[in-house]
């Protein structure tokens, strides 16, 4: 199969599945099919349901009768496993964010190392662009996104910069958004700087957040009990809410007790966080922020 991603803590988080040769299980974040590989190869006459919202996925989907493809966000999970039969489920994946693939598309903008049009969509029929938020979005809003998003402190002063030049003339590109905030970069820590800028646009596109916390939360009613969950993120802002949920089946992260005492929790976390070794985040700059969490479900 053509790899088009080098899948991140592939083996771990596999392992984290706990794949029975049987059993079906919910590859949520297809992109090139790397984790889902791996699962195949500990599936027997099981049953594989790969999601991805990106059509571009469906083009490394092998032929293989195990597998069903859904070109779909993964907020839908639920519904769409009711609608073909197949809850409740034995495991479930999610290796968040964007691809590489994904990333190396000068035309999907996602990357601030290539002149591209400010689009970032993953789903390219949705109707939001990177472009409608820097050029239509109010600025007190667009702050808040810069703000929430992207943890930027100097969040107004970049919407400021921003509204400015919209006057003038629309942002159309990265470059033109990159060259008009090249001054706000705190020196020698640009690419950082513009790392955050474009995850916080890319976040309010695709309604990242809530997303995960509708997905984690749907994940915790169709697992059977024992069933696990795994999940990879890249950031703070998605770890922090994997973290919660996985603790307390809340996104406060606090755990509800019963009259007893018992935890009201859907999920019990299972080991610690996992992050990969120097080997591969030197041979996988994607890696370096990774971390991986496994849950199960309550029996
Ligand atoms: C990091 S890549 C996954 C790579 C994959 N694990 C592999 O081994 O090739 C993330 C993928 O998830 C998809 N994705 C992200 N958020 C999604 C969502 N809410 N619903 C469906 N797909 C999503 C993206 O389009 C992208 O293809």
């Amino acid at each position: 199969m053509k790899t088009y991603h080098d899948p991140v803590l592939a083996e771990a988080a596999v392992e984290g599945l706990n794949v029975l040769p049987g059993g079906r299980y919910v590859d949520a974040t297809y992109g090139g099919g790397g984790h889902s590989a791996l699962i195949l190869e500990k599936l027997q006459q099981g049953k594989l349901i790969a999601i991805d919202q990106d059509k571009d996925a469906a083009a490394n989907v092998p032929d293989d009768y195990r597998i069903l493809f859904l070109n779909q966000n993964f907020r839908y999970m639920r519904n769409f496993l009711k609608l073909y039969g197949l809850l409740p489920v034995d495991g479930i994946l999610a290796d968040l964010g964007v691809s590489s693939h994904q990333f190396d598309q000068a035309e999907r903008g996602f990357s601030t190392r290539f002149e591209g049009p400010l689009d970032m969509r993953m789903n390219r029929e949705a109707g939001l662009t990177a472009r409608d938020v820097v050029n239509e979005y109010p600025s007190e809003k667009l702050a808040d996104v810069f703000f929430l998003y992207g943890e930027l402190r100097n969040a107004y002063k970049i919407a400021g910069a921003i509204d400015k030049q919209r006057k003038v003339a629309p942002i159309n590109t990265t470059t033109q958004l990159t060259a008009l905030l090249n001054k706000l970069a705190p020196r020698g820590k640009e690419n950082k700087f513009f790392a955050q800028v474009f995850q916080a646009l890319r976040i309010e596109v695709n309604q990242e957040l809530d997303a995960l916390r509708e997905f984690l939360v749907q994940s915790a009613e169709v697992l059977r009990p024992g069933g696990r969950l795994v999940v990879i993120s890249y950031h703070s802002l998605e770890d922090r809410l994997v973290k919660h949920f996985m603790r307390s089946g809340n996104f406060r992260g606090e755990i509800e007790k019963d009259f007893f005492g018992n935890p009201l929790t859907p999920l019990v976390a299972v080991g610690k966080t996992i992050m990969p070794a120097p080997e591969e985040m030197e041979r996988n700059s994607r890696a370096r922020s990774a971390r991986l969490r496994i849950a199960e479900k309550r029996e």
